[in-house]
């Protein structure tokens, strides 16, 4: 019956043929990326599976993403109605929720705005270039005196239960104004726990497809019902306290200014006078969500490849060294100065893919795509991990290799190449924080690189393997170690 309403002369996307009632959830258990990238060069960039009875759209190849994310951006700009998002930000969320009308629109806007503001625009307050250049540079300036700490109490270490506080720390600074200790306990509940919101966030979850799966007891689910609400209840409570002590001449950090933008002016749009009160405050509780754990994730990453690389990593420090030297820490003004870093990092994310999809879009209205008819509130899942390993774009792209991303005399970064890099989604809903996301990764290693090297204990290895989720992780690894490094004379 679904291929009768098909308009005549267009077909609809191609796909396996899958179980009935199951579908191809079977197949898509384990590793989801990686099969349907399989299944890619059998049925082409526009693919259909099915995940219990709901058909899925999954789409693969950079132009075909293109086409569907940027040129035809508003036939693909809606997120689907799925089960597990209904538990984020009670419903509500910017990021999850079904919503891709007016006010989504209205409350991205307002969200941007309010993250550049305590972010990247430049601050007369700090003496750095602007307040994340501040909160970086410091929370990793921390960081480097507590793994040498380590170092000295216990001779190896975890990184990621470390990184994860320094990182979550900037984003509270600018949500919240507020920096933890690394020993604070609710703080690190929260943020050690993340891997419970992206195990069940994750694309191709069954339950979210397979509505009696909703109805059998779940452990995963159990997890990442809790994790929301301990995390809103994280939240709000900065919100409450905002609202207590607000002062519309001094306007703090993010909270602030969403509760100054419902109090006071609305001037942003127009729209958000349409936006109740708690929509936009809790907008704040969707920029320290995705601010802490995808960044987290691709710092705890660049680690594991500089201690399997590293002659990388000490091409990386030659690098630091003659350029910065010793006598200053890295900012973000150096950025365009050290290609290789760049380079590294680039294919950090390409190599990894550590969010291999995008976050599942729907679109919005019946539309085209590549010939094919795709019908309105279709599930889309868009596979970024089969952009950046993609044979006909990359040559060999299983090998990690930081030179792919460098022009031929090795002064620069190859713009084009690095804009081949499918992380962070493209067109009108991708990451909002992307910017920041580049520059505070940059600031991190950069500043950590100087001062440490970092190995594994002698006979130990790092693990390698991914673990799937909304972001990929790795096995924790505390065999950790870092060295001071020293000025490396000059010769002459
Ligand atoms: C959405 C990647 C860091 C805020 C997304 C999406 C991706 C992504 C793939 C979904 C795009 C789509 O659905 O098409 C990343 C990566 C990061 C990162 C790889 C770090 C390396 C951040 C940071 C912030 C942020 C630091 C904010 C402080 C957001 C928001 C959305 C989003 C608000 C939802 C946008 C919407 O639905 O309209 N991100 N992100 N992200 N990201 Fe990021």
């Amino acid at each position: 019956s679904l291929r009768q309403r098909v308009p005549k002369g267009l077909q609809s996307p191609p796909g396996p043929r899958g179980f009935p009632i199951l579908g191809n959830v079977l197949e898509l258990r384990k590793d989801p990326h990686l099969v349907l990238t399989r299944l890619s060069r059998l049925y082409g960039d526009v693919m259909e599976v099915r995940i219990g009875t709901r058909p899925v759209l999954v789409l693969s190849g950079l132009d075909t993403i293109k086409q569907a994310l940027v040129k035809q951006a508003e036939d693909f700009l809606g997120r689907p109605d799925l089960h597990s998002f209904h538990y984020v930000t009670d419903g509500k969320s910017l990021t999850f929720s079904p919503d891709s009308g007016e006010v989504w629109r209205a409350r991205r806007k307002l969200a941007q705005n309010a993250l550049k503001t305590f972010s990247i625009t430049p601050s007369p307050r700090v003496s750095s270039c602007c307040l994340l250049e501040e909160h970086a540079s410091q929370e990793a300036e921390y960081l480097v005196t507590k793994f040498l700490q380590l170092m000295e109490e216990e001779k190896s270490f975890d990184p990621y239960r470390y990184l994860v506080v320094s990182v979550a720390n900037v984003i509270c600074a600018m949500c919240f104004g507020k920096r933890h200790d690394h020993n604070d306990q609710e703080l690190l509940n929260i943020v050690n726990t993340s891997d419970r919101f992206a195990a069940v966030a994750a694309s191709g979850n069954p339950a979210d497809f397979i509505p009696l799966l909703q109805y059998l007891p779940s452990r995963s689910m159990r997890l990442f019902i809790d994790f929301n609400k301990s995390f809103l209840r994280f939240t709000q409570k900065f919100v409450k306290e905002h609202y207590q002590t607000y002062d519309k001449d001094y306007i703090r950090d993010i909270t602030d200014s969403l509760i100054e933008e419902c109090l006071e002016k609305r001037v942003v749009t127009n729209l958000a006078a349409q936006v109740p009160e708690e929509n936009i405050v809790n907008l704040v509780n969707d920029l320290f969500g995705a601010g802490f754990d995808t960044v987290t994730t691709a710092l705890s990453w660049s680690l594991m490849y500089l201690v399997v690389h590293p002659h990388i990593q000490k091409r990386i420090q030659r690098e630091l060294d003659q350029t910065i030297g010793w006598e200053r820490r890295p900012r973000l003004s150096d950025r365009g100065m050290l290609p290789y870093t760049e380079a590294f990092i680039l294919e950090v994310f390409r190599h990894s893919s550590f969010m291999p999809f995008t976050i599942p879009h729907s679109t919005t209205r019946d539309t085209v795509l590549n010939g094919y008819y795709i019908p309105k509130d279709r599930c889309v899942f868009i596979n970024q991990w089969q952009v950046n390993h993609d044979e006909k774009l990359w040559k060999d792209p299983q090998t990690f290799n930081p030179e792919r991303f460098l022009s031929a005399d090795g002064t620069e970064v190859n713009k084009v190449e690095g804009m081949k890099v499918l992380i962070f989604g493209l067109g009108k809903r991708n990451c909002a924080g992307e910017t920041i996301a580049r520059w505070e990764v940059f600031l991190f290693l950069t500043t950590l690189l100087q001062q440490l090297e970092f190995s594994v204990r002698e006979g130990k290895q790092v693990d390698m393997t991914p673990l799937y989720g909304l972001t990929v992780k790795h096995h924790r690894c505390e065999h950790f170690q870092v060295k001071q490094r020293f000025p490396v004379k000059s010769m002459n």
